[in-house]
């Protein structure tokens, strides 16, 4: 890659980090999941959590969120523009770290005594179930829990979805899945859920949950 090239794909992540969530409802649905997700780590964590691993950590959008818990940031992402703009725009203390890293692979030594893994808007990407599965696995590691967003199908959200790409002919490139075949693909990755979170129940299909390791080395 040249290094125009570079500064060329650091402009966009520039200006989708800009622009992602600038319209009126896309405020709104980033202010509403801000609000569910540290609710989430706070009913699990208090206020306190030592190590949280961000991945996909994108530009950067919930590291205020996860420094409001106190903790240092491992901050992993596939893509080396966006790990590169999350290092150099948001405030960074000792022991925070950035690395390029693919979930469907096991997490870097940097992330291994991690007390959480944090995964937002990454599973509705991946088409396949058993590679769901596995980056659910990767996320647990030796046991941790894990607050992981996942698309559902059971709202309006995924009609509508449907509707147009039967209309357009063209596939949906998002994956929803039912809430039944989430909890098997946890469980396969020795997960189950502890809490469960819709953004906008029956009208966005984006939801959370919080998984808790079931084996006995779990933290
Ligand atoms: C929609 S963004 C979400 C980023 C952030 N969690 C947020 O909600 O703002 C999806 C991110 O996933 C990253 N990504 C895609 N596939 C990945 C993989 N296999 N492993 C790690 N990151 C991946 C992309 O580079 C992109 O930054």
């Amino acid at each position: 890659m040249t290094s125009q090239a570079t500064a060329a794909d650091g402009n966009k992540v520039g200006e989708y980090a800009r622009k992602r969530y600038s319209g009126f409802f896309q405020r709104l649905v980033d202010r509403r999941e801000q609000t569910l997700l540290k609710r989430l780590l706070a009913e699990r964590f208090g206020g306190h959590i030592p190590h949280v691993v961000d991945i996909p950590c994108g530009y950067g959008r919930f590291h205020d969120l996860l420094k409001g818990f106190d903790c240092r940031i491992t901050s992993l992402d596939s893509n080396p523009h966006m790990v590169a703009r999350t290092r150099d725009t948001t405030q960074r203390s000792d022991g925070d770290r950035t690395a390029r890293a693919d979930v469907l692979e096991p997490l870097p030594a940097a992330a291994e005594d991690a007390d959480v893994a944090f995964c937002v808007r990454l599973m509705q990407h991946i088409h396949d179930g058993d590679n769901r599965s596995l980056a659910l696995r990767n996320l647990r590691g030796t046991g941790r829990p894990v607050l992981v967003s996942y698309y559902d199908r059971a709202c309006i959200h995924a009609w509508t979805k449907r509707l147009a790409s039967r209309l357009s002919g063209k596939p949906i490139r998002i994956r929803m899945i039912s809430r039944r075949q989430f909890e098997g693909e946890a469980a396969r990755a020795g997960l189950r859920v502890r809490r469960r979170r819709r953004l906008m129940p029956f009208i966005h299909a984006q939801s959370f949950a919080l998984l808790e390791p079931v084996a006995a080395d779990a933290r």
